[in-house]
This record gives C-alpha cells, structure tokens and sequence, in this order.
C-alpha cells in the first residue's frame, strides 16, 4: 500500500480507484463507507465528480501507520462486514456514536428521557429510536438479527440472600431488563457500561449477581475491566467500567483496547489541535452565582479550596471544612495543561467545580461537549440544563470508538472463523 505520509504530497481529491488503493479496501466497501459515514465522498468542484477529500483519506489512515510508531498505539480494525448494534439506555447517544465513528451500525436504540431522544432524532433522523421505559418493549423481532446489545443501565441492588443469583431473582431492576434483552435478540457479544461504583456496590454482590446471571442466560463474562477514558484520547480523567459478554457457543477470546500513551489535555479539548481541527465554537452555558464567583476568581488553574485565604476557606466550606479528606473538586479550576477532571451531569454543583481556566464560569455547553469528545455538530436537544445532563451522562465517544474498534476485530475473527452468514 502507498503510504500517504511518507509520499509527502498528495492531491487535494482522490477518485474512488486511487483512495481503494491506498486505503487497501474494495471500492463497494468505499461506497458502503460513503453510505454509513465512514469516509464520506463529496463532489469536486471542477468536474463535480464523485471524490474523497485527501484530509479525509489522511485521518482514516492515520492509525493505521500510527500502529507501526514504536511509541504509538492503535485499536483501528476495519470492518469486514456490516454489524449491527442494539442500544439500550442509549442518552443522548455518546456510546452510539463511538459504535458509529468505529464503523458499526445502530440498528435501534432505546431510551426514556424525551429530550434525549430528540438529541438522538435531531442528529441522526435515520436511526430508529424507541422513546419509552425499557419495560415496554420487546425485541424478539430481532432474534439473531444483532451483532451486538450494549447499555449502560442505572446500577441498583438486588434484593437476594446467599444463594446464586438468577435471572428472574432480578426481576424489577434495570439489569434484569438487560438482560432479558439479550435473552430475546441472542446477539454474539454484550456490552454493559457502568461507573466504578459497581465493582463494590452491595460488597460486589450487584456485579456477581450481575454475572452470575449473564453466565445462566448462556454468555461467558470475561475478566471486568474500569478503562480510564483518558487512555482513549479523551481529555478527562473519566473512568468507566465495563461488562462484556460472549454467547457461550463463541470460542473467541475479547481483548480490550489497548490504552494509549499520549494524554491529552484541556488545552487539545477547547483549542484546534490533534483532537479537533478548530477551536471550540461558542454556546450557552451556565454561570456561577456572584458568591461562589466571588471565591473562585481566588483560585489559580489547577487549584482548588486549599488556595483560598484561610478564613475564606471556612466560610466556603462549612461543615466539610472540619471533615477531612481531599475534596479536591470543590472550588476546582482546571488548567490547560491538564485533562478535566469528569464532567457531572449539573456544571456547577457544590462539591464538583470545575471552573474554565481563564474566565470564572463553568464550561459552556460546546465546552462540556468538546471535553467528552462529541463532535462540534453533534446538537443536543432541551433546555441548557438538559443538554449539560444529557453530555454529563455519555460514555466519551472516543473511549466508545476505542472499544468499538475491539469488538469489530472480535466480530471478525467469529465471522472469519464460523461464517455464520
Ligand atoms: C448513563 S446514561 C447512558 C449514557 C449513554 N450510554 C451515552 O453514552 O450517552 C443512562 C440512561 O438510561 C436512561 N434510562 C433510565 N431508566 C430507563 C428506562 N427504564 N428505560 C429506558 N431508559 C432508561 C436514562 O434516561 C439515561 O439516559
């Protein structure tokens, strides 16, 4: 393959023959790409022929010369063919889009916050999107017809004493709902994301339970793993826990994605740089009250409380003054050199500051959005407040990307190995 780096130079538009060749992929694999998004073709002035865009070319091929830098590491595994994904509890829709930017298709997506769903319609209007509590569906139509089902549920205990869970011991919870879900579309793999909390709620017993049940309705759990999402080119200090699945009848080993040297910072987040080829554009956002932005125009970046006066200090914290511990996201300023400390679903919350480094407000929408690596055209739906929710709950979406790249080679193999189409 012609290496578009070392050539040094290429033309401004590549036919559809010459981006085939250099990318290494048949021309119906392009033109299917053109249709999903992948590698997008445009016309070209002159001629208004059909054409690929060099830059375009250029960023789908990056990490595939990037896996060959000692230094550098790269999950990129193109799809060898079209896999399908069922999303539940899908938000505004951070986890999909990862799914998507790693070359997977979304063939539904379920979720209950209407202003969510409209987030979710808005962007993508081909995407079928069920609006309404998981319970009231059900997804029998598409047996053996999905790749994958992921969700992140809303972690709840189970009410059982001792004795093994099983799956109708859950009933009522949110997993249950997974669970059942994946009963009724028998997909390959499942994918359930989750704060760290998980791994100790209930002393573990709600991830046992969890697996334990997976294990009953016929899939292997491999070994849970909490990714840090700023091993992902993600410029935030976001952890996410991850459960994935594998129908029993599948002998494939899943590896995760492999974390990633280079961190990225606030700075690669707001500014054009290797994350974004623009500066973050502007929104609304929410405002600090005069007190608390009377306190934090004290605090340099990359402080927090500890930098304020002494008797400031007191007055800001109250009774948490007196109880110890860290508290270091309390009257926190982030500085550029440094990835954001996790985004909250509300911006300016007490306990969770997180002041932009320059101006003494919280993060604009765009910013908030930037920080969990949505792309600048990804709109939110709903009230400012609603759209901070919306972004605070998303999986980044190149921490998705990343991990869609893994169950992409996974599907692969299985599809390689079996043909079970
Ligand atoms: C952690 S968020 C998911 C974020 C999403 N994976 C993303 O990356 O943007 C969990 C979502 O579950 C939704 N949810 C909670 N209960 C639900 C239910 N009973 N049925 C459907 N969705 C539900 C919430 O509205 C919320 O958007």
């Amino acid at each position: 393959m012609c290496n578009v780096y070392q050539d040094g130079y290429m033309k401004e538009y590549l036919s559809l023959s010459e981006a085939s060749e250099l990318i290494g992929k048949s021309k119906e694999t392009l033109r299917r790409w053109d249709k999903e998004g992948i590698l997008n073709a445009v016309r070209e002035p002159v001629s208004n022929y059909r054409v690929y865009r060099k830059d375009d070319v250029q960023t789908l091929l990056k990490p595939l010369f990037e896996e060959n830098l000692e230094d550098e590491v790269s999950n990129y595994e193109a799809p060898d063919n079209e896999y399908s994904v069922l999303e539940l509890f899908a938000g505004a829709g951070g986890l999909a889009v990862g799914m998507e930017k790693a070359g997977l298709k979304c063939v539904a997506l379920n979720e209950i916050d209407k202003w969510a769903c409209q987030t979710l319609r808005k962007n993508r209007p081909n995407w079928k999107v069920l609006e309404g509590d998981v319970k009231n569906f059900d997804f029998s139509e598409l047996y053996n017809k999905v790749d994958i089902v992921t969700g992140g549920f809303p972690c709840q205990a189970f009410s059982y004493a001792g004795k093994k869970l099983g799956l109708k011991d859950a009933r009522g919870t949110l997993f249950y709902e997974f669970a059942r879900v994946v009963t009724e579309v028998n997909p390959s793999i499942c994918i359930g994301e989750n704060v760290r909390g998980l791994l100790s709620h209930d002393n573990g017993n709600t991830l046992q339970g969890m697996i334990s049940i997976l294990d009953e309705i016929g899939y292997n759990v491999i070994p849970v793993q909490v990714l840090k999402a700023v091993q992902y080119r993600v410029p935030q200090k976001r952890e996410r826990l991850i459960l994935v699945g594998i129908r029993k009848d599948i002998d494939i080993e899943f590896e995760y994605p492999k974390p990633h040297k280079k961190i990225y910072n606030l700075k690669d987040a707001l500014k054009k740089g290797e994350l974004f080829n623009s500066d973050v554009p502007e929104s609304s956002g929410a405002k600090y009250p005069e007190y608390k932005k009377n306190v934090l125009d004290l605090v340099p970046p990359k402080g927090y409380w500890r930098d304020l006066p002494v008797d400031i200090q007191k007055e800001y914290m109250g009774g948490s003054y007196f109880l110890g511990g860290g508290k270091t996201g309390m009257a926190r300023r982030i500085g550029w050199d440094e990835p954001s400390l996790t985004l909250t679903c509300s911006p300016a919350q007490k306990q969770t500051e997180r002041c932009h480094p320059d101006e003494t407000r919280p993060f604009t929408v765009r910013e908030y959005a930037r920080i969990q690596t949505f792309p600048d055209d990804w709109e939110f739906a709903g009230s400012v407040a609603q759209q901070y929710k919306q972004i605070g709950n998303a999986v980044p979406v190149n921490l998705a990307q990343e991990l869609g790249f893994s169950i992409v080679k996974f599907l692969n193999q299985y599809y390689s190995l079996s043909k079970p189409r």
